[in-house]
């Protein structure tokens, strides 16, 4: 979910609306907004995508100079108006990013008390309090604080209240919230990409504090209620950085901006002479006995990717777990251990709390993030950035790309510290990852190619990826991608694991695309994709002019340009973007938001 809140000293709703389009990527089910005008606290709120709540305040404004807004990703309780934020009891409004754990317990005891809940969130139960508290004679301060003794869970909130002009009061506890400064103005945000067009002057929250702010500025407690400072950062956000370039989706200047992207993170981890590589120093990999890596999503597949050249090019050993099962294991830790968390955002949930579960066990915590300023970044040893940009499609493409070279990088020089790398495949392999750019955009190229194939796979209602190596988590992100815009029935599985049950699904109607480039592995997969061939699967063979040629006649094939072994992993993502981008546009889905999904999950 995304939070804003404004103290402004004009009318505050249009830009807490164009503040929140910004944030729209968190969440998009419902969208609301509370003001206080002239002392009246008053809402609006609309089901659906932002546009619906801009509707809504067309023939129904909102007037005030003092606001919170909401974009919501449901998570207790469907997405209609009543569970839509900002909600409401009594004199406060509170705005909620994040989990109340305990709300069960608290909605109990405030019925019996007699509140009368409007909703099914979790978040009503923060108001229900707050009011209680209110309307036994605290101030909103105190009624804040009590309140949030109450409660259990990781969160970012902001109230405001009726009668108060010039107040609003936040809070973190387990989730982004940072201030911003104006003139006389303050603002609020989830995440400093929505105060880009406010102000630059960033004052990010640390876990525990509670602000509370007026036009005239910010008075910050800590987790034990002692007022603090914290610094004013300025921050560089290129607003024009939020906007399509003439694009059709977010999604189609992301995949587009991929070669310039690797070209740029390369030189950023490039050593002063362009024959070495080089990481930000402390990373310790000569001492380290064991790789642990942790992320979801997307940021897993790279993980997955990566497992395979810390095994190659470095010997190391690497265990990889997907971050919402890690953390609720019992993982064996050992003090030579080196953790690494892999994130887009820096502010997955379940990243983060694996993070946390084992960061006081193992000699190192490092992440490859894309905001330096998250969470994640904060608290790890060292992070590493891939310098992709704002991501704001849904589906990622850019930072998935741009993860793999930084985790290629970081394997390399596991490889060369480790003295496991001669120092001539050490620089081929550095040569290797250097010739990057261009071959994305050589693979980019075969877009046209890959709009003519995917008219057959719109059709389909099941989709099958296969591939081996590097290739099999290919596999996986080419069948995350599809599902998660086109809607279609994606399965993922290592070519050589399809004999042992799931080859019982394959027919005349069911498109199986391979990934398969000319290596050591190729004349297995291909096999395997004689196979599905000889029971009539219809299939789609991407690979080079050598793999193509091998397999003789394919029902479809896509031409892929010949790459070294270590980046193929990182240009056969091309067409996985490409594949679902288009099957989605045949199908007319939405492609930068699609259903249920939200680019930034900061809850469990
Ligand atoms: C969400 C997004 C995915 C993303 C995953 C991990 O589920 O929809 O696209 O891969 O979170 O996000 P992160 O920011 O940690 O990389």
């Amino acid at each position: 979910c995304g939070i804003v809140g404004i103290l402004g000293k004009h009318e505050v709703s249009p830009a807490i609306l164009s503040a929140l389009k910004r944030l729209e990527y968190r969440g998009y089910d419902s969208a609301g907004i509370a003001t206080v005008n002239a002392g009246v606290l008053d809402r609006r709120r609309a089901v659906g995508k932002l546009i619906n709540l801009s509707d809504t305040l067309v023939h129904d404004p909102l007037p005030g100079r003092v606001g919170i807004g909401h974009t919501r990703w449901a998570t207790h309780g469907g997405p209609t108006v009543a569970n839509a934020h900002p909600h409401r009891a009594g004199k406060v409004a509170v705005v909620h990013n994040g989990i109340i754990e305990n709300f069960r317990t608290l909605r109990e005891e405030l019925t019996a008390e007699g509140a009368e809940f409007q909703s099914q969130t979790d978040t009503e139960t923060i108001v229900q309090l707050t009011s209680r508290l209110l309307d036994d004679g605290r101030t909103p301060l105190q009624a804040a604080r009590e309140t949030l003794a109450r409660l259990d869970g990781a969160f970012a909130l902001a109230f405001v209240f009726d009668g108060e002009d010039d107040l609003m009061i936040c809070a973190r506890r387990g989730s982004p919230l940072c201030i911003g400064h104006g003139t006389e103005e303050m603002f609020l945000g989830s995440d400093a990409i929505a105060l880009a067009d406010m102000t630059d002057r960033i004052t990010y929250l640390e876990e525990g504090d509670l602000a509370v702010l007026t036009r005239a500025g910010a008075q910050i407690f800590d987790a034990d209620g002692n007022q603090t400072n914290r610094p004013v950062t300025r921050i560089n956000l290129d607003t024009a950085q939020v906007d399509k370039s003439g694009h059709k989706h977010f999604m189609a200047k992301e995949m587009a901006e991929q070669p310039a992207i690797l070209k740029a993170a390369l030189g950023f981890y490039s050593g002063l002479d362009s024959d070495t590589l080089e990481l930000p120093e402390g990373i310790d990999f000569a001492r380290t006995d064991r790789l642990i890596m942790v992320a979801c999503g997307t940021a897993y597949y790279a993980c997955q990717v990566a497992k395979y050249w810390f095994e190659k090019y470095a010997g190391l050993p690497v265990e990889l777990d997907i971050a919402s099962e890690y953390r609720y294991r019992d993982p064996v830790l050992g003090r030579d251990n080196m953790a690494l968390f892999v994130s887009q955002s820096g502010e997955t949930a379940d990243t983060l709390a694996a993070l946390r579960h084992v960061r006081p066990h193992v000699a190192q915590v490092v992440s490859v993030v894309n905001v330096l300023t998250s969470s994640i970044a904060r608290e790890s040893d060292i992070a590493l950035p891939i310098h992709a940009g704002p991501e704001i499609g849904v589906a990622s493409t850019k930072a998935f790309t741009a993860q793999l070279l930084v985790l290629a990088v970081l394997a390399l020089e596991a490889g060369r510290a480790r003295g496991f790398l001669s120092a001539e495949d050490y620089a081929r392999l550095v040569e290797d990852l250097r010739s990057l750019p261009g071959f994305m955009a050589q693979a980019l190229d075969r877009e046209g190619e890959i709009e003519r194939l995917t008219k057959m796979l719109s059709q389909a209602r099941d989709v099958l990826f296969l591939g081996r190596g590097t290739m099999y988590p290919m596999a996986h992100e080419g069948a995350l991608k599809l599902k998660e815009i086109s809607y279609i029935h994606a399965e993922a599985y290592a070519a050589g694991e399809l004999k042992h049950g799931p080859i019982a699904l394959i027919d005349s109607d069911f498109p199986v695309i391979v990934f398969a480039p000319f290596d050591g592995l190729y004349d297995k997969t291909v096999s395997n994709m004689q196979e599905v061939m000889a029971r009539q699967g219809e299939v789609l063979l991407i690979s080079d002019p050598a793999g193509l040629k091998a397999a003789g006649e394919v029902p479809h094939s896509l031409q892929m340009p010949p790459v070294p072994e270590l980046i193929a992993p990182i240009v056969y993502a091309v067409p996985a973007q490409l594949i679902a981008y288009h099957t989605a546009l045949h199908r007319g889905t939405d492609v930068d938001q699609p259903r249920n999904l939200a680019k930034s999950v900061t809850v469990e």
